[in-house]
């Protein structure tokens, strides 16, 4: 940009257009983030998302690979989901440079004739790998500005146990920042007190709970154990199964809950996602498949009940947030919390410092509360 330029851009009271995000809201990058469901893109469709502030474009090519770029063009920063797509690339709305999805190169600048010498090919669109799996778009979200690791690790799967299954999703926005999203998501204490329903437990049936935790890379898991029994689905399952019912939960950095349950020939597997969308949003994304005999319909009728339960809370909560209260974890139904913070802390210190952190946990522990 020319001097002149720059300074009619600041005259002009507009903010300068950020390129990079600030560096220190919170977000882990370099892992794979849920940006969207696959049935959003289709045919010649561009369809848009924002993960960690970051706008991006995603679609897919004639060929079936799904491809994510930022939604910016690399000559005046027009967002390219106004531009047009033919199956392969993508056409900026304004110049009409084109860009190939699947590698975010430039390979057409219509304005350019034979006196012209710049190569085009050395000019890309930033470009991001993009999976699908278990119908979400995955990307990849490398920070800005850095180099892609040598390889990127595989996109997340839902774990499953059988050939035949089913499978559902649901999304829900907290207006929450991500650390706020995930301590809800494992916070033991609120459950007699935001999910009481007739279906799940009422408020009377709160005991107190032990249960043995362990360190796993970059998290921790509740040790497999038999769920509570003021629980109607887990009493329903172990009458019909005639066996134990037993249960297994992980999380895992940067965000993601992993739940499985057994019992005889009986599985549901579910996992939790919470998305940084920005810094005051961030978005839970529930995929569940099981071999139960429990209806689709029935189980979405339940879930979303629980979601929304949580949300309402997290609306409620950032009304509080918003005037930067003092707040507390306590022992011991906040320790997975204390855990995800530390977690966190080591991953990027590791990062930083190229320096291996010790666990925050030094080995298994059992921990004690009412719920
Ligand atoms: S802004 Fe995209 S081609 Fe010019
Ligand atoms: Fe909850």
């Amino acid at each position: 940009m020319s001097e002149v330029s720059r300074t009619a851009l600041e005259n002009s009271g507009l903010e300068p257009a950020r390129s990079m995000p600030d560096a220190d809201l919170g977000f882990l990058w370099d892992f794979w983030y849920p940006a969207i469901s696959s049935e959003e893109i289709f045919g010649q469709n561009l369809a848009t998302a924002t993960l960690m502030e970051v706008p991006l474009v995603l679609g897919r090519t004639t060929e079936g690979k799904a491809f994510a770029m930022r939604d910016s063009c690399p000559h005046r920063g027009i967002p390219l989901s106004y531009g047009h797509f033919d199956g392969k690339n993508v056409q900026c709305s304004y110049h009409g440079w084109e860009f190939d999805g699947c590698s975010g190169r430039c390979v057409v600048i219509p304005s350019l004739t034979q006196h012209d010498k710049l190569k085009v090919e050395r000019i890309s669109a930033v470009h991001f790998p993009c999976e699908e799996r278990d119908g979400y778009v995955w990307v990849y979200m490398n920070e800005p500005g850095a180099r892609l690791p040598e390889a990127v690790p595989l996109a997340p799967e839902l774990p499953k146990f059988s050939e035949k299954y089913k499978i559902t999703r649901l999304d829900c926005e907290l207006p929450s920042h991500i650390d706020h999203g995930i301590i809800g998501l494992m916070d033991p204490a609120h459950g007699p007190f935001v999910h009481q329903s007739w279906f799940w437990r009422s408020k009377k049936s709160i005991h107190e709970k032990s249960k043995q935790f362990e360190p796993i890379p970059n998290g921790f898991r509740m040790s497999r154990h038999s769920p509570s029994t003021n629980s109607l689905p887990y009493q329903w399952l172990k009458k019909m199964t005639g066996e134990a019912v037993t249960t297994t939960i992980d999380f895992v950095l940067p965000n993601m809950r992993f739940e499985e349950i057994h019992s005889g020939k009986f599985w549901f597997s579910s996992r939790a996602t919470v998305t940084p969308v920005r810094r005051d949003c961030c978005r839970i994304d529930f995929v569940a498949a099981w071999n139960l005999p429990l209806p689709i319909a029935a189980f979405r009728a339940f879930a979303k009940v629980f979601l929304r339960q949580d949300q309402e809370t997290m609306i409620q909560q950032s009304e509080g947030l918003k005037h930067n209260p003092h707040l507390m974890l306590i022992d011991d139904a906040d320790r997975p919390a204390k855990w995800y913070f530390a977690l966190k802390q080591n991953l990027m210190e590791e990062r930083r410092t190229g320096i291996p952190q010790a666990h925050p946990m030094s080995g298994p522990v059992t921990l004690h509360w009412n719920s």
